[in-house]
């Protein structure tokens, strides 16, 4: 059955990484599988009409077009990415000749799971599938270093996972900072640490008088060193009165573990934000089973909660926890988005702080990703992601000899938030990760802003980024020393994992004043971003991201792959989008 005429999807996709083999064992042990151990094997099939979906998201997206917010219902989006029934057919037929049953499938039938053995998938795809140890967490991961499939389904099936890629367990991306609380710059006295001891907040340090053009009011002195929720709306405009629109909503995703404890955010509240009601709360959903905060508080899950109910005063948020049971973090990811696509109300706003180097996630599942979103969008959500902590050099400082883009940072149908620190002037947070995809081109709606930035670059950075790609961060806001309450205790936290949540409320807020006016949600919001909502951000001109040995990228007038088109001003981004038609 395996003979001539098979299609080494595996090797394929493997080799287009532009990563050697042995790169994937560096940090495993293998041993051979039981071929009676399970797995849960994902089929995506070829979708019938991604670019229908596109130009349908380009269409509500876009403000001045006719469409504009008239989002999709679920039925719209599933018509488009539904597979072709010749290629249901196919995948079908080389299943059931297999003795194999899907165990689940998607609504528009575009993923099917099946349920089998390490020996029956061994026949099923002539691979060879091995159980391989990551050495600095011990998660067993099965994978096979190359797959194949019979020739009857070329073009029907998209990509079988997991297979051959090895992306690595996902690492929580929030960095805990020790701030010492004594009087004095505090600046010099702060290391990266991984314990945090700080039990004390807010502290009053003597600091040069400063105002900012961009502020609406002018924040205090105290914000130079730590941030709090009234910093945040002193800075950028943010209202505190509450939100009151029926049915907006806030989400976030967690993975790996990661949970907040609600008692955390009453204390957090009582001492950050004494204007709000203390017993608000989030709602929990449970992916893969997620935690349901039963367990510690952790450093990231606390920052997200507490910088979302903190900041989007009176929107309902939920905290989407995904499980551990998953053997590296993008199966976490696919099943996030599947399930959400699969509620027949999607979330109006949807932050995320985790990510991938993009060169680890292979091109199919970063590609089927990326169309995953693209469906939220076209339903009405806005996507967002931190850029990354690492500047050039990816998710987290790593040593590289090219600039190292982060996934889904890259993908076009996503709002990326780098970091900024510093009040007067506000500048980039050297750990903002920025730059250009080398999977995904350059979007029409970027390229007037992106080519401004390249045609002033000229050859700087040469040879170390791909000029073609989808450029990233779109917009920015602060990420540094953000005061958190974990455990009872107050801890300073950095890292694009403070921005995401921080312009995701923003969002939440812009979308509460247009559906109290009968509007609908924002949804994808790079279109409006790089038209009339351009001026709506405070142009961040200073700092560098720098990384993989050299000085990175440059803040400059306008956007640029640091700090995007800048930081919000909430009030001419809120008359922005009313005007928006
Ligand atoms: C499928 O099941 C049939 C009937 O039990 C059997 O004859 C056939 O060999 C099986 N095929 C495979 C590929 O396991
Ligand atoms: C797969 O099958 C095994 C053994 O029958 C079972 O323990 C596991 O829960 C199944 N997984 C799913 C997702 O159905
Ligand atoms: C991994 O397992 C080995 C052997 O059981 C053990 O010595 C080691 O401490 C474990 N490492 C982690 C990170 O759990
Ligand atoms: C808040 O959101 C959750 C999850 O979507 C929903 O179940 C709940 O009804 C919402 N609550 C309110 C008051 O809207
Ligand atoms: C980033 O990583 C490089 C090499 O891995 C190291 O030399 C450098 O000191 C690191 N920078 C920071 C800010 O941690
Ligand atoms: C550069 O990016 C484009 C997408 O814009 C991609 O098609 C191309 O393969 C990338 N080149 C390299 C060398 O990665």
């Amino acid at each position: 059955m395996f003979a001539a005429g098979l299609l080494l999807l595996g090797v394929l996709s493997f080799s287009a990484l532009g990563r050697p083999t042995a790169h994937a064992h560096d940090h495993y042990d293998t041993l051979h599988a039981a071929p009676d151990a399970m797995l849960d094997l994902r089929i995506a099939l070829v979708q019938g009409d991604p670019k229908g979906l596109e130009t349908a998201l380009y269409d509500v997206s876009t403000p001045g077009g006719e469409s504009y917010g008239k989002h999709l219902t679920k039925a719209q989006v599933e018509a488009f990415v539904a597979p072709k029934p010749q290629s249901v057919k196919a995948v079908k037929k080389w299943l059931a000749k297999n003795n194999i049953t899907a165990a689940a499938q998607s609504a528009s039938g575009d993923w099917l799971t099946i349920n089998l053995s390490v020996g029956q998938a061994n026949a099923l795809l002539g691979a060879q599938f091995n159980e391989y140890t990551h050495d600095a967490t011990n998660i067993t991961s099965l994978r096979t270093m190359a797959y194949s499939v019979p020739s009857s389904v070329k073009g029907h099936l998209d990509f079988v996972y997991p297979t051959t890629s090895f992306v690595g367990p996902l690492v929580s991306p929030a960095t805990v900072e020790i701030v010492d609380v004594t009087p004095g710059p505090l600046t010099n006295r702060m290391t990266k640490r991984k314990v945090v001891t700080i039990t004390r907040t807010v502290t009053t340090v003597r600091a040069a008088p400063t105002s900012s053009a961009a502020a609406a009011v002018t924040p205090d002195a105290s914000c130079v060193n730590v941030i709090t929720p009234k910093c945040l709306q002193d800075l950028y405009g943010v209202p505190s009165t509450p939100a009151s629109a029926g049915g907006n909503n806030l989400f976030v995703a967690t993975f790996i573990g990661e949970s907040a404890d609600p008692s955390d955010l009453t204390q957090f509240l009582g001492t950050f934000r004494p204007d709000v009601n203390k017993r608000t709360t989030f709602g929990v959903q449970s992916v893969d089973g997620g935690t349901n905060n039963r367990v510690a508080a952790t450093t990231e899950a606390s920052l997200d909660m507490q910088y979302t109910v903190g900041i989007a005063t009176g929107v309902n948020t939920t905290q989407v926890s995904v499980g551990t049971s998953n053997s590296d973090g993008i199966a976490g990811f696919l099943d996030v988005i599947n399930a959400l696509i699969a509620q027949e109300d999607v979330p109006l706003v949807l932050t995320t702080s985790f990510g991938f180097n993009e060169k680890d996630v292979p091109v199919g599942l970063a590609n089927n990703l990326c169309n995953a979103y693209a469906q939220l969008g076209a339903r009405g959500t806005t996507v967002v992601f931190g850029s990354g902590d690492g500047g050039v050099s990816g998710i987290q400082n790593t040593s590289c000899t090219t600039f190292q883009p982060t996934f889904p940072s890259t993908c076009p149908f996503v709002t990326s938030v780098g970091g900024t620190k510093g009040i007067a002037p506000e500048a980039a947070a050297s750990f903002s990760s920025g730059g250009f995809s080398n999977v995904f081109g350059r979007p029409s709606y970027q390229d007037a802003a992106v080519s401004q930035y390249l045609s002033a670059l000229g050859k700087g950075n040469q040879g170390l980024f791909n000029s073609s790609g989808r450029a990233f961060p779109d917009v920015a806001t602060q990420a540094q020393r953000f005061q958190v309450v974990k455990g009872g205790k107050i801890i300073s936290v950095s890292g694009t994992s403070a921005a995401s949540p921080t312009f995701a409320s923003i969002v939440a807020l812009l979308n509460d004043a247009l559906l109290k006016n009968g509007g609908s949600p924002l949804g994808f919001l790079n279109p409006f971003l790089y038209q009339s909502g351009a001026s709506a951000f405070n142009d961040i001109t200073r700092g560098s991201n720098p990384g993989c040995g050299s000085n990175g990228f440059t803040a400059a007038a306008g956007w640029d792959p640091v700090t995007g088109l800048g930081t919000p001003n909430f009030n001419r981004l809120l008359s922005a989008v009313t005007g928006n038609k």
